[in-house]
């Protein structure tokens, strides 16, 4: 025992120093310091406590193992770092590397890792042994939150500068956070989008049993727009369901080969009145040939009705909307691929909003969109739809000229022998 304490005080002293110089160069802040200091004292007087070190006999192939361990290591996607007792970095994997670039081995990880949770963290277990889970959110180059796992290793008892006694996990929590607020959102937003049809609805109620009980007119009146109030609780709803339909199958690609140009032609005939009743010359441009896809007919026909609509509603003072069809040729090994396109000559769409259109309820002018029957939520189903193809979505538009909307989805060319027909 007497002569293990003057290592453990050398390497304290030293790391102090290392530290002190450091903190004069003002690399560190002295509150790490002391933590790491105070870490070494509490390291070394456990090791005082406790019993003698016995060391595991050697096992025969040994250095294997640790090969295999060092291989592991480096596979984990999640920065992994070992330290001593002294708080020194004896090992750290490629992702903790990544995340940072400073750290050096047989160095103090205070120097690179300014988190005072994580290093009070370490303290404490190797002061109880139990292990413990931190919170450390790294600012550079981009925000990102960890939950740091700091468990105690299995090693033989006493100082054991040098060997790695404490391992750091470190779960990146980022996506996951990301996620959970892009839920809220929805859920505030779709709250929010249901509870002003619905304010609307109890206040005609309200007056309808109230001050306009007795009056025809106001009747009429006030029934024609909880019409319409309903109406559009009702499409929200429908718009919701299948937006939810979509992701749930949005990673199980489609199988039956299906005509898009076909598809095209019969949504544009069904839109024919409502473009007439506007004034809308809409037509649809295909070659004569099949334009075949893998895809769920009903689930393409919302994309190009969706796209047609807003083409009508937004961009329809052009007085032309047309629907497109084209075969693009292989580029650089990808496959053929087919091109559909909705173009207007409305007002256009400001570049700042483009990226934006396909997030849920994002819309340029919620006004004019309510107005016209919108929920915000049209994109957003296309968007998640053409993940399902394996299908792309790209903008274009110019103020004051139009805009178009282009749709590719990989062509279906089947080898001779596995052929399917055509779903009708
Ligand atoms: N062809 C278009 N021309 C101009 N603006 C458009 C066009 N298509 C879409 N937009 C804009 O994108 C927004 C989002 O569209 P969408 O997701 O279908 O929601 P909604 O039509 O219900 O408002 C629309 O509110 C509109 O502001
Ligand atoms: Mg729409």
């Amino acid at each position: 025992m007497g002569s293990e304490q003057p290592a453990w005080i050398g390497a304290a002293v030293a790391v102090a120093v290392i530290l002190s110089i450091e903190a004069l160069a003002g690399h560190v802040d002295t509150a790490l310091i002391v933590s790491a200091v105070l870490a070494l004292v509490a390291g070394g007087l456990l090791g005082r406590t406790r019993r003698p070190v016995t060391l595991p006999p050697r096992e025969p192939g040994l250095p294997a193992r640790h090969a295999v361990a060092e291989a592991l290591l480096a596979n984990i996607p999640d920065p992994v770092i070992l330290v001593d007792r002294r708080v020194v970095v004896m090992e750290a994997n490629p992702a903790a590397r990544r995340l940072l670039p400073g750290l050096k081995l047989r160095h103090p990880l205070s120097f690179f890792l300014r988190a005072p949770d994580i290093l009070d963290g370490i303290e404490e277990v190797l002061r109880t042994g139990t292990s413990l889970t931190v919170d450390y959110v790294a600012r550079v180059p981009t925000e990102r939150a960890f939950a740091v796992q700091i468990g105690a290793l299995p090693m033989p008892d006493g100082p054991s500068g040098g060997e790695p006694n404490i391992v750091l996990f470190l779960r990146d929590l980022t996506e996951a956070r990301r996620l959970e607020a892009m839920r809220v959102d929805f859920v505030a937003n779709a709250s929010h989008e249901l509870r002003t049809p619905l304010s609307a609805l109890l206040g005609f109620i309200e007056t309808l049993q109230g001050p306009a009980r007795d009056d025809a007119r106001a009747r009429e009146q006030f029934l024609g727009i909880m019409r319409t109030q309903a109406q559009r609780m009702t499409r929200l709803i429908d718009d919701l369901l299948s937006l939810s339909r979509i992701e749930l199958r949005e990673h199980v690609a489609p199988t039956r080969p299906v005509d898009l140009a076909r598809i095209a032609r019969q949504l544009v005939d069904m839109q024919a009145p409502l473009a007439r009743e506007r004034g809308i010359e809409l037509t649809v441009e295909a070659p004569d040939t099949p334009m075949r896809v893998l895809g769920e007919r009903d689930e393409l026909l919302r994309v190009i009705e969706n796209l047609v609509e807003n083409a009508m509603k937004y961009g329809g003072s052009g007085g032309v909307v047309t629907v497109s069809l084209h075969r693009l040729d292989r580029t650089g090994g990808r496959p053929d691929r087919i091109e559909l396109r909705v173009a207007d000559a409305g007002p256009g769409i400001a570049p700042e909003h483009i990226p934006r259109l396909t997030e849920r309820f994002y819309r340029v002018d919620v006004a004019s969109s309510r107005q016209q029957g919108g929920t915000g939520l049209g994109l957003a189903i296309v968007k998640h739809s053409l993940n399902r193809h394996r299908g792309r979505l790209s903008i274009e538009s110019e103020l004051g000229r139009g805009t178009t909307m282009r749709v590719t989805l990989p062509e279906y060319r089947p080898e001779p022998a596995e052929a399917v027909p055509v779903q009708e």
